[in-house]
């Protein structure tokens, strides 16, 4: 009941968000605009540099003005331009989420890593390291497989398929699917104790999607 209420609210929520906004916004900004800011103090950015914070810290200092904001990225030369685009705005933190514990309990948690640690995001950090993290009915938004065969079309040949040596045996016990849906991902963890799964939408702004956005919820 309280998943189907969720739902809910999300979908009534992100409805009224575009009637209000003539601007198009990214899924990662239609996620967040689900989130009441006040209630949404303490979040952990994890990957933060890649983009150097365009696809998730830009829009999580933009929406949360409010709230403690830690970048936790592992590569030095992207904490430095983390620093230099967010100063005052954002802490960040040069570190392997593998052994991270500052600040903890979370709100939220963003893990957008690359392609290739999306398996270890499912099969270890969100049954253990995530979990301890999180506040209880705090969120997480992952970044998911949206479909294995698309692969070709967003890397190069040897990328993709290196990556789908790695993601179809992981995805056939996974979900038995070529990608992660808001449907497969509600039975997947029907029965979880730890997460609901709220929503799952495409990451990037295109019509055959390789990656997308996972959007759970810990079990109070
Ligand atoms: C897809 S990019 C993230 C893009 C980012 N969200 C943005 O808006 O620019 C993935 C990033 O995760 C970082 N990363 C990879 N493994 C990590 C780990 N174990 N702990 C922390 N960061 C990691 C990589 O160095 C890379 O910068």
């Amino acid at each position: 009941m309280k998943t189907i209420l969720n739902n809910l609210n999300f979908f009534q929520k992100r409805k009224r968000n575009i009637i209000l906004s003539p601007l198009k916004k990214t899924n990662f900004e239609n996620l967040i605009e689900y989130l009441d800011t006040s209630l949404i103090r303490n979040i952990l950015d994890i990957g933060a540099g890649g983009f150097v914070g365009e696809t998730t810290t830009k829009h999580l200092t933009n929406y949360f003005k409010q709230s403690k904001i830690i970048a936790l990225e592992k590569r030095i030369e992207a904490c430095e331009q983390l620093e230099k685009k967010f100063a005052g705005k954002i802490e960040v933190i040069c570190g392997d989420i593998a052994n991270f514990n500052k600040g903890a309990p979370y709100d939220l948690i963003v893990i957008d890593l690359d392609a290739s640690l999306i398996t270890w995001i499912y099969e270890e950090l969100l049954e253990n390291q995530l979990y301890k993290l999180l506040k209880p009915n705090g969120y997480i938004i992952a970044i998911g497989i949206a479909n294995i065969k698309n692969a070709k079309k967003f890397f190069s040949e040897e990328a993709a398929r290196t990556l789908q040596e790695q993601w179809c045996p992981f995805m056939k016990k996974y979900i038995k699917a070529s990608g992660m849906t808001l449907e497969n991902m509600k039975i997947k963890f029907h029965e979880s104790d730890k997460y609901y799964v709220l929503n799952v939408l495409d990451k990037w702004d295109k019509k055959e999607n390789v990656v997308n956005w996972v959007f759970f919820q810990k079990k109070g």
